[in-house]
């Protein structure tokens, strides 16, 4: 890889435009894409940002079959659904398309032939199942069985979404064909393939050349790896999608009657159709090619985990086979957000669909909340009251509060201009110490893919804006020093103005209206809308600096976040669970979400034992503990546990447990507690003891 990047291209997967998008999506692809496009933005890179919806595929035929529509139909309602929904939320594409327009045909067409005239391609003629009542070849998702690995019974043909295992319909035990339930026969179809297989030695050897990769993405890519690549049917017989290329059909002595090209060879070179549609639109149609065959251009897929294979082998294999093509840099790759601790779910209605959720909520508040629970390193969840709170506690309390008061006092006492500093106290200095050290620390952030540290580093400038505002007391000061009340006002000052920089990739609608406030003007434009200030002359880089001088206007502050309402939580709540069909009120709740990675050392500072409890009795007044008395051999302790709610007191007594015997104690309810009780707490909340065997006083490792 380059030293220095010329250029940067950003892509965010695809949509399926079978249906709206959710929350899950937003968070997995889009935010964090373009937390990161207008970081580069800011920072004067030159950088393209593309996407589009993905209007192939069998889940768009079958959801067209179900409703009685054709797929154009289906396409036509979602894809516009899905584009207000991204840009209502402010997230800012240099282009967005769609994989039906003709230019991406052709440009898909043009790499499967490309690959093909270069002997890359191979056919072959195969046994697949049949559906002989809708006479179709039983791509995917038109056949259902029982699956290989786990005994699932309503695995699809690609893959078995309870143990996500990758399938081909043939592996499928007792198959059935889900557009008649007929049972399916075996005939031959010729297929193209992508040799996978001999591409392996060159993808290994690709992997192990790219810097900085996620270990979430590592893992996968080094797991499909290990268990060795396999070439893929690249076409498939569906009545939907790109045409085999006539000509390579006839070449190949194939009748390419129903043929077309798989949904997942055609959605990645989806991208390069949308460079090229965005350089068109530029005014010049060459400008596309630096962006897929420069050394010197990086290239970024931003997707959800389960886009990785295609993303960071796939995708990159079809790339390395063709001559001077660029292969990826960066596949920040997301892991999955639940919803209130249960998985999003289309089937099932629990969702929230961002074009809905845009109509209640602001997009500002949503990308900022949604950012500081993004599933960067493990599923996260997206809990409506922490959702709140963090809305409240942090950008309507730290930040709009700060803001708003350091207005108020430059309006008020200082006629509404900015005071002088004079010789700032240690305080203001080590502000002022802060404020040079945020754009370095929160855009490393920013460029490793790290959006959440980003975040919290940004609200911590604010916190430390609120404190030194707190601890100096302007209005205190100012009946004794004035002098020394303005220094605290221009140090505050200068902190918003630097923060209406720096939160610019965040919240820009709050951002923006913050410059407003302070009259900070020529910021670079953070979209591609082509409307920047031309005598722009800040960047990210400057909100490092004091960027107000002494004397400058400033206007009264207006609100800058309002408060959630405190009935939200509980509307959006109701909203969801009506959403929920009857018959599937009760749904599978979700594992809770790994803890973060320790250290070897860490774990090895518990110490556990084995114990057994002698004595449990309730705890007057406090509902949920028992008190326990329990041997470990060398000696009893008193436990206070939350176990009241779960077991009676008879059926703790003579239990072995496991005690976490070097926890400082700590009381409760006037009681000191010596240690704590190892429980398994399930999905629902069930509790049970950890397993116990042993004699008092066993150490357990
Ligand atoms: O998983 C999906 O939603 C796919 N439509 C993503 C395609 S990404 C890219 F390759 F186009
Ligand atoms: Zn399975």
């Amino acid at each position: 890889m380059p030293d220095a990047f010329a250029r940067t291209l950003v892509t965010s997967a695809l949509p399926y435009a079978n249906g709206p998008i959710h929350l899950g999506h937003l968070a997995g692809a889009y935010l964090p894409a373009d937390f990161y496009v207008r970081y580069l933005r800011l920072k004067g890179e030159e950088v393209v940002y593309v996407c589009g919806s993905d209007e192939g595929g069998v889940a768009i035929l079958m959801r067209a079959q179900q409703e009685g529509r054709t797929p154009q139909e289906v396409i036509d309602t979602f894809h516009p659904i899905i584009h207000d929904g991204l840009r209502n939320a402010g997230i800012s594409f240099d282009h967005y398309s769609r994989t039906s327009l003709p230019i991406h045909h052709q440009t898909a067409q043009d790499f499967f032939r490309e690959l093909w005239k270069n002997g890359h391609l191979t056919t072959r003629t195969e046994e697949q199942l049949y559906d002989p009542k809708a006479q179709l070849f039983l791509a995917d998702r038109f056949v259902k069985g029982t699956c290989p690995n786990c005994g699932y019974e309503e695995a699809y043909g690609d893959q078995c979404e309870r143990c996500g295992t990758s399938l081909s319909p043939s592996e499928l035990i007792d198959p059935r064909s889900t557009l008649s339930d007929a049972i399916p026969e075996l005939r031959q179809t010729t297929h193209w393939y992508l040799p996978l297989g001999e591409l392996q030695p060159q993808l290994e050897a690709f992997i192990a050349s790219r810097e900085g990769w996620k270990p979430n993405v590592l893992g996968q890519v080094n797991s499909w790896l290990t268990a060795g690549l396999r070439d893929r049917a690249i076409t498939r017989d569906i009545p939907w999608g790109i045409p085999v290329p006539e000509d390579v059909a006839e070449e190949a002595g194939v009748d390419a009657s129903g043929k077309v090209l798989y949904v997942w060879f055609d959605a990645p070179i989806g991208y390069v159709s949308a460079t090229r549609e965005w350089a068109e639109q530029t005014g010049d149609p060459d400008a596309w090619e630096p962006y897929w065959k420069g050394d010197d251009t990086r290239l970024v897929h931003f997707i959800g985990k389960d886009n990785i294979v295609f993303h960071c082998l796939i995708f990159p294999g079809m790339l390395l086979l063709r001559d001077g093509w660029k292969t990826p840099d960066q596949v920040p790759a997301n892991e999955f957000l639940n919803l209130e601790g249960r998985k999003f779910s289309t089937s099932r209605g629990w969702a929230l669909w961002l074009h809905d959720a845009l109509e209640r909520i602001d997009a500002d508040q949503l990308r900022y909340g949604l950012g500081t629970m993004l599933p960067e390193t493990k599923d996260a969840d997206f809990n409506l009251a922490d959702f709140q709170s963090r809305v409240n506690g942090e950008l309507a309390d730290v930040l709009g509060n700060f803001a708003h008061r350091a207005l108020t006092f430059t309006a008020r006492r200082f006629d509404g201009k900015v005071p002088p500093l004079g010789t700032p106290t240690a305080d203001a200095q080590a502000a002022l110490d802060a404020i040079a050290k945020a754009p370095a620390l929160i855009g490393g952030h920013y460029a490793s893919f790290r959006n959440r540290d980003a975040l919290f580093a940004t609200i911590d400038l604010a916190r430390t804006g609120n404190k030194f505002f707190n601890d100096a007391a302007p209005w205190h000061q100012i009946k004794e020093d004035e002098a020394a009340a303005g220094s605290t006002i221009h140090v505050a000052l200068q902190l918003c103005a630097s923060l209406s920089i720096l939160l610019e990739p965040v919240v820009p609608t709050a951002a923006a209206k913050l410059r407003a406030m302070l009259n900070l003007t020529g910021l670079r434009d953070s979209t591609p809308n082509g409307d920047a200030d031309s005598t722009a002359t800040l960047g990210w880089d400057d909100s490092g600096r004091p960027l107000l001088e002494t004397g400058d206007a400033v206007n009264e502050p207006t609100v800058l976040f309002t408060k959630i309402e405190d009935d939200f939580v509980e509307s959006e709540r109701a909203r969801l669970e009506s959403a929920v069909p009857a018959d599937e009120a009760e749904p599978e709740a979700a594992y809770a979400p790994l803890a973060d990675e320790i250290a070897f050392d860490d774990f090895a500072k518990l110490d556990l034992r084995v114990g057994k409890v002698l004595v449990a009795e309730p705890v007057p007044k406090a509902d949920r503990l028992l008190r326990l008395e329990v041997d470990l051999g060398f000696e009893k302790r008193q436990i206070l546990s939350g176990l009241a709610e779960h077991f009676a007191p008879e059926d703790v007594v003579g239990r072995s447990v496991v005690v976490v015997a070097n926890l400082a104690p700590r009381k409760m309810r006037g009681l000191e507690s010596q240690g704590m009780i190892l429980m398994a707490e399930d999905r629902e909340g069930k509790l049970t003891f950890a397993a116990a065997d042993g004699e008092p006083g066993s150490i357990v490792r």
